[in-house]
């Protein structure tokens, strides 16, 4: 159970576009827009009001008490006292089989959907679409009203991390959220494509390789790249600080010297001398030779970059990401550079600064991004400039329709240069189909032993943890068939869902002893949600295949109703995710439901109840799984059907 694949790619995508006459609705995908629909054309016949107006005012409601389905009257925009209006409108609204007499409240109408027509429907289609339940293909089609225009393509670029150097926060977080952006875009019925664009060119490659010759181990390097390089760049690291004492010495004294014009010329020789022979110089030299395509340079470059992208896919799949690009700032040719410099000249737009080129963003409207330099003053070029080749290349191979760059508010500055760049070298459309969707950082994320190298040691050490919570249990922990990778599973969601609560933008102090609790919103406690579902459908010794035809009508009592009616919301709350791109969206409505889920298990009893009685309740336990699996699935997270 525990080793479901759980890429939303398995999930099939409704894309049945059913024409309805209002845009953006879909009721055969939505049952809400049945509802949207159903209002605004009575209303409209009612009060002689523009059907399409009324439609696309209905607002979705925060709670159950303020109704299914909300109109603010005063955007209607009627010359009359919104309470009045909203008071005429209640009284005007016909009777109707689908809901109930609307509630005129302050200047809003509240409808309630009835409780028989809503609860087969809802429950019909889940237990029939199941995982593509709440999917949208329409939303990702170029034209919706013409499918052989095609699907709309986007590129997600995130996690990104850099060879040899650890993998930060910065680079889980992005990970986590990129993911979960994919899996969004997926289910909208987009073409995404995944990206990952490394850190994997610069002179401490050149660093690394040298590094290499000194402390560097074969058999260690093909066992664990990963871990490998990063301490042959901590030990390489150590002699360059070493010798840069000696160095800075030696300059400080030929400084005093000219000071006092003594000759220097002995010490300068001798300097050059520490100069030439230290590491950094010869890193320096390597990544010339790596920059002037020497083919042995390049071949251990590329032997180390090749061993640890299958390292990194072997973690990216435990967290169910699998990328179609592994770019990087090695893969941008220096012809999209050079092409991009002549851009920015011709447009006026780079200028020479102290034989370096640089954009003052403060001569073009853009005081806030200040300047920026584009080619060193050796001629070298920057990240920045990278990003500029790569922004250029990408358009040209994809032609997406929309790309994202999931990266740390730190880098906000950066992204803001990159797309004002590429706006003033004449590529606006290029730069209005970009958007930089950042995050704020994590504090304190450690292992229990220290430093994080790679994202193995994080998820090893939750999973861990988790493994000991699990052992406390001892009557459930001997149920569990294979413990061992139940408490990964268990530990990468923690992981994952303290990381999606709360808005992107703020950080989060890294709290293994808070994210691992069973107890508050965590990710062990949604698991456990799950697998209490799976347990009672198991228990229960009812055919899944036999709920679709249970007796819905006997789903009498206010919990089921409300459970009902949330379990609706699920594509509304899939539309509104896509819009918001925050992973919260998703996760406190699958909160609410786990709530709601646990206060009806003392009401709405399988166990012991009539056989007929005891179906419709598995069918509706059966389809809240089947949407907090479709939830969780999206969040990228893998639901646990035993725990
Ligand atoms: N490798 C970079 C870092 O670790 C992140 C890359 C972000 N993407 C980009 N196109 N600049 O900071």
């Amino acid at each position: 159970a525990a080793s479901l694949p759980a890429s939303v790619e398995a999930l099939t995508l409704q894309s049945t576009a059913q024409t309805s006459q209002f845009t953006g609705c879909f009721p055969t995908l939505n049952p809400m827009d049945i509802y949207r629909e159903h209002i605004a054309v009575e209303l409209g016949k009612a009060a002689g009001i523009d059907a399409q107006k009324i439609y696309s005012r209905i607002a979705w409601t925060k709670t159950l008490d303020q109704g299914d389905l909300s109109l603010p009257v005063a955007s209607l925009q009627i010359k009359q006292n919104p309470i009045e209006l909203a008071k005429e409108l209640a009284s005007k609204f016909p009777e109707s089989n689908l809901i109930q007499p609307p509630v005129a409240l302050g200047p809003h109408l509240q409808f309630f959907c009835k409780r028989q027509p809503l609860t087969s429907t809802v429950l019909g289609r889940i237990l029939k679409e199941k995982a593509a339940y709440g999917t949208n293909g329409n939303q990702g089609q170029k034209d919706p009203s013409d499918p052989s225009k095609g699907q709309k393509k986007i590129i997600i670029e995130f996690s990104s991390p850099n060879i040899a150097k650890p993998f930060h926060a910065g680079h889980l977080r992005s990970t986590i959220i990129g993911g979960f952006l994919a899996n969004i875009y997926t289910v909208m019925g987009w073409n995404v494509i995944k990206m990952n664009y490394l850190g994997d060119w610069g002179k401490q490659y050149g660093l690394l390789a040298n590094g290499f010759k000194y402390f560097g181990n074969e058999e260690a390097l093909v066992k664990d790249p990963i871990n490998h390089l990063f301490d042959v760049y901590v030990k390489v690291n150590r002699l360059v600080s070493e010798q840069e004492g000696p160095i800075k010495e030696l300059k400080e004294q030929i400084k005093a010297k000219k000071e006092k014009s003594e000759d220097v010329t002995d010490l300068e020789a001798q300097l050059a001398k520490l100069v030439d022979v230290s590491e950094d110089e010869k890193a320096r030299r390597y990544f010339k030779s790596m920059e002037d395509s020497d083919p042995e340079a390049l071949a251990l470059w590329r032997k180390f970059r090749d061993l640890s992208i299958e390292k990194y896919k072997q973690t990216y799949a435990r967290l169910n990401i699998d990328f179609d690009v592994y770019s990087g700032e090695s893969q941008i040719k220096s012809e999209s550079m050079s092409e991009a410099y002549k851009l920015m000249e011709k447009a006026g737009v780079s200028e020479q600064s102290e034989g370096a080129v640089i954009v003052d963003f403060t001569k073009h409207g853009a005081k806030k991004l200040g300047k920026a330099i584009i080619v060193r003053k050796d001629g070298t070029p920057l990240y920045l400039t990278r990003d500029i080749g790569a922004i250029t290349e990408r358009d040209q191979e994809y032609h997406f329709d929309k790309m994202i760059y999931v990266v740390a508010a730190q880098q906000d500055l950066h992204l803001a240069q990159l797309f004002k760049v590429t706006e003033l070298m004449g590529h606006k459309d290029l730069a209005s189909r970009c958007q930089h969707i950042n995050f704020g950082m994590v504090r304190g994320m450690s292992t229990r032993k220290g430093t994080v190298k790679f994202l193995d040691d994080i998820l090893r050490d939750v999973g861990d943890k988790m493994h000991e919570v699990m052992k406390k249990n001892e009557v459930k922990y001997a149920q569990v068939e294979d413990p061992e990778k139940t408490a990964d599973i268990l530990g990468i969601t923690s992981v994952m869902v303290q990381d999606m609560t709360g808005k992107r933008v703020n950080g989060y102090d890294f709290n293994l002893d808070a994210m691992t609790s069973f107890e508050g919103d965590t990710g062990p406690y949604l698991q456990y949600a799950h697998a209490r579902l799976c347990s009672m459908a198991r228990k229960s010794e009812l055919d899944v295949n036999e709920l679709v035809n249970a007796n819905f009508d006997l789903l009498t009592e206010q919990h089921a109703l409300d459970l009902v009616r949330l379990l609706a919301q699920w594509p509304d709350v899939l539309l509104q995710t896509a819009k918001t791109l925050e992973p919260i969206t998703v996760l406190s409505y699958l909160f609410r439901m786990t709530h709601m889920l646990s206060s009806s298990y003392d009401v709405l009893k399988v166990i012991g109840s009539e056989p007929d009685v005891k179906q419709a309740r598995m069918a509706l336990y059966a389809a809240a799984r089947q949407v907090l699996n479709n939830g969780m699935r999206v969040l990228g997270l893998s639901p646990v059907e035993r725990l």
